[in-house]
């Protein structure tokens, strides 16, 4: 291919993919850490391509790396909570990185129970969270989106602001 195509055409081929990693940076997200349970499997993950898509029924939508372990939980379990974080969380953010420790109702040291209704945990330490019913799903590119029912919701702590990916500095996109 890099015979048949020029070398300013191969310069601007560059140069508008490096312009489309920079524009799609500049989308802004929140940072959640989404739950979910097969059975006696329980995993977790810090995620941040997530939006609310119906007033009614509540929807939201996510987007779930098609490789990753929580990806194929969601897929078999069809249930998953969202726990949102708290703008002074961050600490807890990076703790859900990846997920190392999974015992006595603990992931990676952080207190769970199950929720309700799909019985997928409710981190303790996060102020609010959701638990969401799998209705749809879209596998097309490297990330799966699933479309899902918001079923039971709580709230522990009224907060000034969530966190988002903005502020710390991290990225997820591009
Ligand atoms: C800031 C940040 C944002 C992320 N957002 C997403 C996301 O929206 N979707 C996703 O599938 N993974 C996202 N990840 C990756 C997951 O946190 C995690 O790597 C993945 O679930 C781990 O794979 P596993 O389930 O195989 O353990 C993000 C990671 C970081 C650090």
């Amino acid at each position: 291919l890099r015979e048949t195509i020029s070398k300013p055409l191969i310069i601007i081929l560059i140069m508008s993919k490096a312009t489309r990693r920079k524009v799609l940076r500049l989308l802004t997200y929140g940072l959640y850490i989404i739950t979910t349970r097969l059975n006696d499997q329980v995993h977790a993950g810090l995620i941040s391509w997530l939006s609310q898509a119906s007033f009614n029924p509540p929807l939201i939508m996510v987007a779930i790396r098609s490789e990753s372990k929580l990806y194929s939980l969601i897929n078999e379990s069809r249930v998953f909570a969202v726990n949102i974080l708290s703008a002074d969380q961050k600490d807890v953010a990076s703790a859900f990185f990846s997920i190392k420790e999974v015992k006595n109702k603990m992931i990676n040291g952080y207190l769970y129970e199950e929720g309700e209704k799909t019985g997928s945990p409710i981190l303790i330490d996060l102020p609010a969270w959701f638990e969401c019913r799998v209705i749809g799903q879209l596998d097309k590119g490297d990330h799966t989106v699933f479309l899902a029912e918001v079923v039971n919701s709580g709230l522990r702590k009224e907060i000034d602001k969530p966190l988002i990916l903005w502020d710390t500095g991290w990225h997820y996109g591009g």
